[in-house]
């Protein structure tokens, strides 16, 4: 998608084949900054500082993170040591560990003195497969749109997002904001409310700017307010991303989109998650055992802004000494799911459901794919 007019991915290799570049997310909407990452201790920062984030961008870094180990150190025990190193970053979305098991499964086959090149090839082909991913479920999820329309005769469908499910998160269309696309391109007219997203701002300083870059309509609203105008009837259709889909179709996605599936559930509004299949956790039976990640307080504590003189500060928002508590993730329940959007289809939040689409785990034995 695009920034400024030009076309970007979120994650890149230079054309000399290095370093691996990424857009700096925590320096958005105010500055576009580029950061190159030169080791597998840049990759690894990148994703626990989150100045990558998004259950897809975060696997792909790692990939690259375990490629960038390999140009120094391309032996067993450095293959070991990379990927226990990447996985132990962030604990929810499984998409981290899906792509370290793709590059060990990958690597392990190739001969050490060829390693290297194989493993930035295997990350590219990653990114690739992960746009690829992201725009099937755009064209995907646009059928559901494009029936809300019809029977809007002409107004704008309004969608409700939480968190950043956009092409920021992913390597290029987003997961959430893949239909949401489509649908615009297509001359469908469509209405975004983005939630903020406390306390990190995903939704306020990634979703919002990636929205206006492409020219979609869209009105930021603050996390509380989705309830009520879902209640109003200002609230055609919800679609968030996941970090971790069970096999029985919980999804664990950013905090706050549990009380969004509540809030849709008692006012009749569909809710759909919208996923690639390297966010199904093939070997989690429920979404209680899902890991949640605790992050610092401090980021409950202090906002960061621009200031009036331009520049970005982050500032306290309490009193000295106050506790808080930052949990990243909630889980929510299947029956509170409409359906999944997937790379393949659309199917129910259910074990049932999801064997429609991805028929080769019925066998059991469940390996993450
Ligand atoms: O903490 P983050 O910003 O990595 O959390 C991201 C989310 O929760 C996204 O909604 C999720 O990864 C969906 S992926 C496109």
């Amino acid at each position: 998608m695009n920034i400024n007019g030009k076309a970007m991915r979120t994650i890149w290799v230079k054309p000399d084949g290095f370093p691996v570049e990424i857009i700096d997310q925590t320096t958005l909407p105010h500055e576009v900054t580029i950061v190159a990452l030169k080791t597998s201790d840049d990759a690894a920062y990148a994703i626990q500082a989150m100045l990558v984030r998004g259950a897809p961008l975060i696997g792909v870094t790692a990939a690259y993170g375990v490629a960038l180990a390999m140009r120094e150190d391309a032996s067993d025990a450095a293959l070991d040591e990379a990927i226990t190193m990447l996985a132990a970053q962030r604990p929810t979305a499984v998409n981290l560990r899906w792509a370290l098991d793709e590059m060990r499964r990958v690597l392990a086959q190739v001969p050490v003195d060829e390693r290297a090149r194989a493993a930035f090839k295997h990350a590219a082909k990653l990114a690739t497969d992960d746009v690829d991913m992201c725009r099937r479920i755009g064209v995907n999820g646009l059928d559901l749109i494009r029936d809300i329309a019809a029977r809007k005769r002409g107004k704008p469908v309004n969608i409700l997002t939480h968190c950043n499910a956009g092409w920021l998160a992913c390597v290029d269309w987003g997961t959430a904001t893949s239909p949401i696309y489509h649908a615009h391109n297509a001359g469908i007219p469509v209405h975004v409310w983005v939630d903020e997203t406390r306390p990190r701002n995903q939704g306020a300083s990634l979703t919002a700017f990636e929205l206006a870059q492409h020219g979609v309509p869209h009105t930021l609203i603050c996390d509380n307010a989705g309830g009520h105008y879902m209640q109003r009837g200002d609230v055609d259709l919800v679609i968030v991303g996941a970090d971790r889909v069970t096999r029985s179709g919980d999804v664990a996605n950013k905090i706050g989109t549990y009380l969004k599936a509540l809030a849709a559930h008692d006012t009749g509004v569909p809710f759909y998650v919208a996923l690639p299949s390297s966010t199904i956790d093939w070997a989690m039976p429920e979404g209680a055992g899902i890991p949640i990640e605790e992050r610092s307080a401090d980021e409950v504590l202090h906002m960061t802004g621009r200031m009036p003189n331009g520049k970005i500060q982050t500032i306290a928002i309490t009193a000295p000494g106050t506790a808080a508590r930052n949990p990243a993730f909630d889980v929510t329940p299947a029956r509170l799911v409409t359906g999944l959007i997937t790379e393949r289809g659309v199917c129910a939040a259910s074990h049932d459901g999801l064997l429609t689409l991805y028929p080769e785990h019925r066998a059991g034995g469940y390996a993450v794919a």
